[in-house]
């Protein structure tokens, strides 16, 4: 019998999958979860399924039994690798069925930034559409504009097949590697980051959160971008100073930023970055469709089943931890 605990709430035919296993368990009273229930949970399960609850040494400490913990994310930031190896525990995620939700996201925050539609809605909103409409408020266009993608993995690439066929855009790309399969299909380019930074009208971070990209746009990379150019961010919020990009934006060194993530989420309204016209924001929404959230549900709940059952070539086991399985 396997006990599974989950932070979140399931669908149903997902949450009686987990209960075959044996006993499944979620916070069900109305508020946030108490720590305390937390801690107790963890003391007994087998298997976690989290969105995003921070997998620490304090967590592992008390989760004796813990052999999984399944994250309904492709992100895995909130893992400390080095604690759940050594305590053991496997972890999993969910690549792949979110590739083309979040694409759409970073064409809707290029197109929303380059023709100021937030802006302009507000305008027309409050009255003053009464006349004409002076290249004050243009924007800029899209098509056959370069974009820059940082981190080319599966999401890079389905930004880079809409932006090339979609729009003729010409796409550049900075990754750890070079990634043959999408300089075939979508004609990318491998450019240093400087490189990128410089030629690139539309610059869209999508790189994973790690030691190496935490602060990875500050001032120095705002200061290589063209003035006429604009940032979108739908990887992780620390992978930007935020200072730094608000003083890039406020003094036009760089034109706007879409950015659906935050250094701290939810991010305050005093936020100064919310204070301005050139910034639109939405929170953290990347894979938000039902269909394709339904779908890294499943996922999750499939990995942890694979890992429980001793499946591990069905489980999506994060990179770093995928080697432990052979001791287990
Ligand atoms: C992920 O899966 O890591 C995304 O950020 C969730 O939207």
């Amino acid at each position: 019998m396997q006990r599974v605990f989950s932070t979140k709430v399931l669908r149903s035919d997902l949450e009686e999958r987990l209960a075959e296993l044996g006993v499944y368990t979620r916070w069900r009273e109305e508020g946030p979860m108490p720590r305390e229930f937390l801690l107790e949970e963890m003391a007994k399960a087998d298997a976690l399924i989290t969105g995003g609850l921070r997998i620490d040494e304090t967590l592992l400490s008390q989760a004796k039994a813990l052999r999984v913990v399944s994250t309904t994310s492709v992100g895995y930031d909130h893992f400390d690798i080095a604690a759940m190896r050594r305590h053991g525990v496997v972890g999993t995620h969910t690549p792949g069925v979110l590739d083309d939700t979040v694409a759409d996201l970073a064409m809707a925050l290029v197109l929303a930034t380059a023709r100021r539609i937030v802006e302009l809605d507000g305008w027309v909103r409050q009255g003053r559409w009464t006349k004409g409409f002076d290249e004050s408020l243009f924007g800029v266009d899209v098509h056959h504009r370069t974009m820059g993608i940082l981190g080319m993995g599966r999401i890079g690439e389905a930004v880079a097949r809409r932006a090339h066929y979609g729009f003729g855009m010409n796409v550049l790309y900075h990754s750890r590697s070079r990634h043959p399969h999408a300089e075939a299909s979508v004609h990318a380019v491998y450019a240093s980051f400087d490189e990128l930074l410089r030629q690139s009208d539309f610059v869209v971070l999508l790189t994973p959160l790690t030691p190496a990209t935490i602060g990875l746009m500050n001032r120095d990379a705002f200061a290589k971008m063209k003035p006429s150019a604009i940032f979108i961010n739908v990887s992780r919020g620390k992978t930007v100073v935020e200072e730094d990009l608000f003083q890039a934006l406020q003094s036009g060194q760089i034109r706007a930023a879409g950015l659906d993530v935050f250094v701290t989420e939810p991010t305050p309204t005093d936020n100064p970055l919310l204070s301005l016209p050139n910034v639109v924001a939405s929170p953290h929404i990347g894979s938000a469709t039902q269909a394709t959230r339904d779908d890294m549900d499943r996922l999750a709940v499939d990995n942890l089943i694979a890992v429980l059952e001793g499946r591990f070539e069905d489980a999506r086991i994060v990179p770093e931890l995928q080697d432990l399985v052979k001791e287990l």
